[in-house]
């Protein structure tokens, strides 16, 4: 008997495909709920980090939710005051990284945003930033002191920038040098930022880009002139600025 036929190496050829595709199938759908997990607990961090209150370097996973679940979350519309608690808030990611769904939540045009409190003031407030870097789409998260102008924090959560050059965003010491800057000096309520990331630019409003990387770190500047502006937070911010951010709790 012949058992090298074509017809007999071709089925042979098709079933190890039908078998490996299967395979890789199954092995897709059972790692995803942990790929899943893992993403949340890596936004979750970041959100800390921005927040001031993530429970250590090492924190497990359980640390790290305990810690979110204690943020209060609310839902804005950007490019209005309108700032609301909505049910499963802390699960809602308006750049869908973390794969879970949310039909209702049209992306870009609501965003979550996280406050810190002591249960009766604001303490700290945390908003998502993201843009354009040089080669890939950088997500970020900002926050803002009490006066609701003053940068307290930022951590870098996702880019694809090249390591070694771009990913410099991301060395504490340059992300240090954003702590106290101001957003604007709010005269006449405006609400744009004056705040930037350019060459020689450390004053009350800005902060050196990094030499070398100046495409990806004048972006990082550029994205939170973007998200803290009119269109975004901005109208928002300008509130709290007004004493209202009680009126969130
Ligand atoms: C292969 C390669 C990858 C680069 N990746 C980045 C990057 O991720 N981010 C960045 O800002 N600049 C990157 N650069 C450098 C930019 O082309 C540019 O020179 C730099 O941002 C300008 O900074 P400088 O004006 O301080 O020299 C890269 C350059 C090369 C050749």
């Amino acid at each position: 008997m012949n058992t090298e036929s074509l017809p007999r190496t071709l089925l042979l050829a098709t079933c190890v495909a039908l078998f490996c595709s299967a395979l890789v199938s199954v092995a897709v759908s059972y790692f995803r709920p942990m790929q899943l997990a893992y993403a949340s607990t890596d936004r979750a961090r970041a959100i800390l980090e921005a927040a001031g209150t993530l429970p250590g370097k090492a924190a497990s996973e359980r640390d790290i939710a305990i810690a979110y679940a204690a943020l209060d979350v609310r839902i804005v519309d950007l490019g209005s005051e309108t700032a609301v608690a909505a049910s499963g808030a802390h699960a809602f990611d308006h750049w869908r990284l973390s794969g879970e769904s949310d039909a209702a939540a049209a992306a870009f045009e609501r965003a979550p945003v996280y406050l810190v409190t002591d249960g009766e003031r604001v303490q700290r407030i945390v908003l998502p930033v993201s843009g354009k870097g040089m080669w890939s789409t950088l997500y970020a998260y900002i926050a803002l002191a009490d006066d609701f102008n003053t940068i307290a924090a930022v951590s870098i959560y996702r880019h694809g920038e090249t390591p070694g050059i771009g990913d410099r965003i991301e060395d504490a010491a340059w992300l240090e040098t954003w702590r106290n800057k101001r957003l604007s000096d709010g005269r006449d309520g405006r609400l744009d930022v004056q705040f930037r990331v350019a060459e020689n630019a450390a004053d009350r409003f800005g902060v050196d880009a990094i030499s070398g990387a100046t495409i990806t770190s004048v972006a990082v500047g550029a994205m939170v002139q973007d998200w803290l502006g009119p269109d975004g937070f901005g109208p928002l911010l300008a509130e709290l600025r007004q004493g209202s951010a009680e009126d969130l709790l």
